[in-house]
């Protein structure tokens, strides 16, 4: 700890009376002030220390400050100083990578050395959001009603959720009209979509989160309230506003996509590094997940090919249905990979309420999921957003 240099630290200060530091503990540094709002921007305007006067706010207001901290992808440290500290409030705050609490009253010297080891603990000055550690956004979508995508989507968010990484992830079900990934999940959609259609130029990470529903510790989803009329009454702009702040605020984001293009579906698809086709293994969705793989790859014009991912394989052939070679043959190209059949799974984790790697952990269904996505996720991102 020690001597860290406060020339030119940007330090984001929640509440008036701390402008007094700017001549004795802060000199200096390049300090703003601000209200619990602000922190909103950190993700697009990143600052090296936030200081925030627990004196100067009301008890909701600090709370939905450190909610909106934890929140953050890449959080600056914290340091919360005041009189009457709230435990709960501090307890929470604690929890964030790298904050400290200091009681008031205080000296100019305690508050300088208090400052000084957070900044000494995070490193380098906050780098860009570019620089940041990047998100990765994989689409998810049937070649067919009923091909899985869905399930997919939610098992996949699940098990990149459940790596070691401590990665975030978002599940975004974009079937805005009537979606199933909440229901699948046992959970409740929170996004009233006539609401979100009214914030959207305004959408940012503290606004998201009003609309996001907690499933893990790990994983979240973000889906719309069902609503007939919501492809018409949410814009194409405020569906790209989602995602650009949901890649901000997330490590992963998962879509889980309606095979029916919308006047967003291409730029959404286009800022995503995988698409995955979903494909049951009959003939006419083969013929289907060839011909809407073409169309998309065609579309985006970006070089980005979608995978074909082949759902419900059976581990004995009964019947007519075709093999993955036979599958492969149809689709005039290789499969990236395929997911057994498991349907007392599927069925008993959807009636449950959970992802099948909760209620079935064992299924072939969960083992599959996890090898496309240690193989996908360990491969360099195919498209850089930032570019
Ligand atoms: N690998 C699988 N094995 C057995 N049943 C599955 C499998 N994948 C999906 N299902 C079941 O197929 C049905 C349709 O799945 P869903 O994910 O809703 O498809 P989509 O979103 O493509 O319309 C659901 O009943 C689901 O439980
Ligand atoms: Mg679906």
């Amino acid at each position: 700890m020690g001597n860290v240099r406060l020339q030119g630290r940007r330090i984001l200060a929640l509440g008036q009376s701390l402008a007094l530091h700017a001549k004795g503990a802060l000199a200096g540094a390049d300090l703003e002030l601000g209200s619990v709002v602000d922190l909103a921007e950190l993700p697009l305007r990143p600052r090296d220390l936030v200081l925030i006067d627990a004196d100067a706010w009301e008890a909701p207001d600090l709370a939905a400050a450190v909610k909106t901290l934890s929140a953050l992808k890449s959080c600056p440290p914290v340091l919360l100083v005041g009189e009457s500290l709230p435990t709960g409030l501090v307890r929470n705050l604690l929890r964030l990578d790298n904050s400290d609490v200091l009681e008031a009253p205080f000296t100019e010297e305690q508050l300088l050395s208090a400052v000084q080891g957070l900044l000494a603990a995070a490193g380098p000055a906050a780098a860009s959001p570019q620089a940041a550690g990047e998100s990765r956004c994989w689409a998810v979508t049937g070649a067919v009603g009923g091909a899985g995508a869905t399930t997919l989507a939610i098992e996949i968010a699940t098990a990149l959720a459940a790596r070691p990484t401590g990665e975030r992830v978002c599940l975004i079900d974009l079937n805005l009209a009537d979606g199933a990934a909440a229901a699948y999940l046992g959970a409740q959609a929170a996004m009233r979509l006539a609401d979100f259609g009214q914030a959207a130029e305004r959408l940012d990470a503290a606004m998201l989160q009003a609309f996001i529903t907690p499933i893990s510790k790990q994983l979240d989803l973000l889906a719309g309230v069902r609503d007939p009329g919501a492809f018409d009454a949410v814009s194409r702009e405020a569906v790209l506003r989602m995602l650009e702040v949901a890649c901000e605020c997330y490590d992963w984001v998962i879509l889980d996509v309606p095979r029916h293009r919308r006047p967003w579906t291409l730029e959404a698809l286009a800022g995503c590094d995988e698409v995955l086709v979903i494909s049951e293994l009959t003939v006419p969705a083969l013929l289907a997940a060839r011909a809407y793989s073409d169309e998309i790859e065609h579309a985006l014009g970006s070089g980005l090919k979608p995978r074909i991912v082949l759902n419900r394989l059976a581990s004995r052939m009964f019947g007519p249905a075709p093999s993955m070679a036979e599958a492969e043959r149809a689709l005039q190209r290789k499969a990236e990979a395929g997911v057994s059949s498991d349907w007392e799974a599927a069925a008993a984790s959807a009636n449950l309420g959970g992802p099948i790697a909760q209620h079935r952990p064992k299924s072939k269904i969960v083992k599959d999921v996890q090898l496309l996505v240690e193989r996908l996720a360990g491969a360099p991102a195919r498209n850089s957003k930032a570019a």
